[in-house]
């Protein structure tokens, strides 16, 4: 047992489950099911939504965020057609209590176990790979003494398009539902689309037709809203459940929902399986070839197996195996499985619903394959790079389906885009990249990846302050900071450091791309930023974060709040702006000043009142986001710098504070979901203290992975080979890394010796000891047995 659990749950022993035994969790605890196109959010009640390639602009089901009711979802009822006593298996809407509940949170699905009034039912709700449809398949076991008939209804209201469709009485009018007898489907389209028309102005169909379809012919259907609940009626009683039965309505005049009926009979003991199919595909053969697929035999348990297997290839690639029962189950499973269903593929949570790329978001976020399966980190920068203008700016977010972007002037968005290059190059050495050619934004011109990040990194250096600094424009990271260089003139020390970073490690790929004179253009760009940045960035103890148009600084000993950043500190480590003895004091600065019984702030102290030249950053209430909360994000890059450090401790106590799976102990201060990073923890500004927020939808998923195995595990991809700089608590005596690098498998073992000698790691890969911290790339075969070393004083 690996003993992780609460009130409200625990892992499963092989950590791939998160079971939900009560309820009546602290905030919604949610999964994200995904295949890359089609996904769907569900709660431990089966709260929710549906969409097809994009959760915001193409919807297919209604829901409404509201966190402390939660009641909106796609749902089943189950009624006895003997004592017409009806309930729900995931609970919600009918809210009766079951006699046994249990909602299974895993790697790809959710499965609702409950029992009451003798029916055992199992709800498991999965997205099959490649294919535009989720499929619930429901198991109800008869426990009693009798034989029974119960009725299954489902219930969903269609939206089909953008969300939310904030007026109904509009909306509804385009949208017509029609069941096709023959097939046994329900269909409903939608004569309006909010998203681009062909001509004139909110004149396109809805360019799909959504379905929903049961395995075995049904007893009845309804899709009027009015006539299932009945006027004034509600979800948790609804007048078709009451009479157990459908109206058959549908049509253009309704408002629009869907319910399918299925009458099932079962003698003492007996158990039975139907599915129901939810989709949408670009017409109504398309839809009825999708049902006819999965009514065939064995189908969806198939299409489960392959979900299945999926995901075990895909996360079993790179694991630890450390003392940390937490940290193995986060690093081996879960931050995998945030990053790429909930961040890159479904790009939707309960507490945002993006659908769109943000490009510097999705691109950090990318990162998370370099381990698993660089090619798609590959696909994701080819992606970015095709939202870049000619000029080297870039759009801020765009919208897949619509390609409508913000075109913001941001300062750092561009950059990212070299950054995740260097990061694949470091992985991969497919130096092929650079010479691929990727068009632009805004012409029919294209350019290569190599060329799309020089015009990213020549745009930034031309926006330097006179005294060299970079300018912040309408932000930088962080999106907070939207009013502090609205006209052109405040700078951001932040920023500086990244593009020292940038710089540096650009010109070493430029020296081997034969760009000589380039890569000395640019080291000499970052000595001439690193002296600006030493001269005035420099605030006595710490750096300072950014300057207003009007010079005034943020971030700097003379205020009072928002006194120190940590950004401007941890990157100045990171990108070795700060000269050695300097990173040991910044690191003491952090300490002393950020670090919280939550985490390290991100600044403190909070604003408590807005100041209209710094953002709407100060405008949060304090202590919450970015507000002088924890912002886990930016969290993990302390990891990373105190790995730069060699300072064991503050690494590790910086991960266990932000590690979700170490918050188990007060579920009811900390609130959020266990399996998942949040976005952020409250400060000590805000009276809920510690509580987390915001979760799944987060870039600290990927970079708490990426710093864990790079940082804290210490063993970094570099252009020859894995780097070794351990920096994991000194009593973890042996841990393990399995590392899937270069189309090979690193098996690394890494022993803690105490010893008189000086502090060092030696290294013998496969039986040999090398010399220096580098795991040569190049290996004769496909599996290396490595065993590291760390000699530790006593
Ligand atoms: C949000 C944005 C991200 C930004 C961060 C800090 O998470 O999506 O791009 O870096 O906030 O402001």
């Amino acid at each position: 047992m690996n003993g992780l659990k609460n009130k409200y749950g625990f892992f499963s022993e092989d950590g791939r489950e998160f079971v939900i035994t009560d309820y009546k969790t602290p905030r919604p605890w949610v999964n994200i099911l995904s295949n890359g196109h089609y996904g769907l959010v569900i709660s431990q009640t089966g709260g929710g939504f549906s969409w097809l390639d994009n959760s915001n602009l193409n919807r297919l089901t209604r829901w409404q965020q509201d966190l402390i009711r939660d009641d909106q979802g796609k749902y089943l009822y189950l009624r006895d057609e003997e004592s017409g006593e009806f309930w729900s298996p995931s609970i919600f809407p009918t809210r009766q209590e079951a006699d046994r509940f249990a909602c299974h949170h895993g790697i790809g699905y959710t499965t609702f176990v409950s029992e009451l009034h003798g029916i055992r039912s199992e709800w498991k709700i999965f997205v099959p790979l490649n294919r535009p449809l989720e499929i619930w398949t429901l198991k109800l076991t008869n426990l009693s003494n009798r034989a029974r008939n119960i009725s299954v209804f489902t219930y969903l209201e269609w939206l089909l398009g953008a969300a939310p469709d904030a007026h109904r009485e509009f909306h509804k009018t385009f949208i017509e539902t029609r069941f096709d007898s023959d097939e046994q489907i329900l269909f409903a389209r939608k004569r309006l689309w909010e998203v681009p028309a062909r001509r004139g102005h909110w004149n396109t169909d809805w360019p799909y037709v959504a379905f929903m379809a049961c395995s075995l012919p049904i007893d009845g259907f309804d899709s009027d809203k009015e006539s299932f609940l009945g006027m004034y009626g509600s979800l948790t009683a609804p007048r078709a459940l009451k009479h157990g039965k459908t109206d058959g309505r549908q049509g253009k005049w309704l408002d629009p929902i869907a319910s399918l009926h299925k009458q099932i009979s079962l003698a003492v003991a007996e158990s039975c399986q139907i599915h129901f199919f939810l989709g949408a595909e670009k017409d109504e053969e398309r839809a009825r070839q999708q049902v006819r697929h999965f009514r065939a035999k064995n189908q969806t348990a198939h299409a489960l197996q392959q979900v299945s297997d999926y995901w075990d290839k895909l996360i079993t690639r790179t694991t630890v195996q450390t003392p940390d029962p937490a940290l193995n189950l986060m690093s081996n499973i879960w931050l995998k499985y945030q990053a790429i269903a909930g961040r890159l593929w479904g790009r939707a949570a309960y507490y945002q619903q993006s659908g769109a790329y943000g490009f510097r978001d999705q691109l950090q976020d990318s990162q998370i394959f370099l381990y698993l399966q660089p090619e798609q980190t590959k696909e994701q920068i080819l992606l970015h790079a095709a939202h870049q203008f000619t000029d080297g700016r870039v759009l801020h977010w765009w919208h897949p389906l619509s390609e409508q972007g913000l075109d913001a002037q941001m300062s750092d968005d561009l950059l990212w885009l070299p950054f995740v290059v260097i990061q694949y190059l470091k992985e991969t050495a497919d130096w092929d990249l650079l010479k691929l050619s990727v068009p632009f934004y805004d012409t029919a011109t294209s350019a290569t990846v190599e060329d799309h990040c020089l015009r990213a990194i020549h745009l930034v250096l031309n926006r330097l302050s006179p005294r060299g600094l970079p300018l912040i424009l309408h932000g930088d990271w962080n999106d907070g900071l939207s009013a502090v260089g609205l006209d052109g003139k405040g700078e951001s020390v932040w920023l500086g450091h990244f593009l020292f970073y940038i710089l540096n490690e650009f010109s070493l790929i430029l020296r081997k791309t034969n760009r000589a004179q380039l890569a000395r253009f640019f080291a000499e760009q970052g000595r001439k930023l690193k002296q600006a940045i030493n001269k005035f960035g420099w605030d006595g103890d710490w750096y300072w974060r950014a300057s207003k148009d009007n010079g005034d600084l943020i971030g700097s000993k003379q205020n009072k709040e928002g006194q120190i950043y940590l950004n401007a500190q941890t990157w100045a480590i990171i990108a070795g702006t700060a000269g050695t003895q300097r990173q040991k004091h910044l690191m003491d600065m952090i300490r002393a000043r950020l670090n919280s019984e939550a985490g390290p702030l991100l600044f403190a102290p909070a604003y408590s009142a807005p100041d209209e030249e710094i953002g709407y950053l100060s405008r949060y209430a304090p202590g919450i986001r970015e507000n002088g909360g924890v912002y886990t994000h930016a969290a993990t890059w302390l990891i990373r710098a105190a790995n730069r450090v060699g300072d064991r401790e503050t690494a590790y106590e910086t991960y266990r504070k932000i590690c979700p799976a170490h918050k188990l102990a007060h579920p009811d201060v900390y609130k959020a979901e266990p399996y998942v990073t949040p976005g952020n923890l409250d400060g000590p500004d805000s009276p809920f203290y510690t509580r987390g927020g915001w979760t799944w939808y987060t870039g600290s998923a990927a970079w708490l992975f990426k710093v864990t195995i790079d940082d804290l595990i210490g063993i970094q991809a570099d252009y020859d080979g894995l780097r070794v700089n351990p920096n994991f608590p000194k009593e973890w005596q042996i841990i393990r890394l399995q590392r899937f690098f270069r189309g090979r498998t690193f098996h690394i073992e890494i022993e803690t010796v105490r010893s008189a000698r000086e502090e060092k790691c030696t290294i013998f890969v496969d039986g040999s000891e090398i010399p220096g911290d580098l795991i040569p790339a190049r290996q004769d075969h496909k599996n290396i047995q490595v065993v590291i070393k760390r000699y530790l004083r006593e």
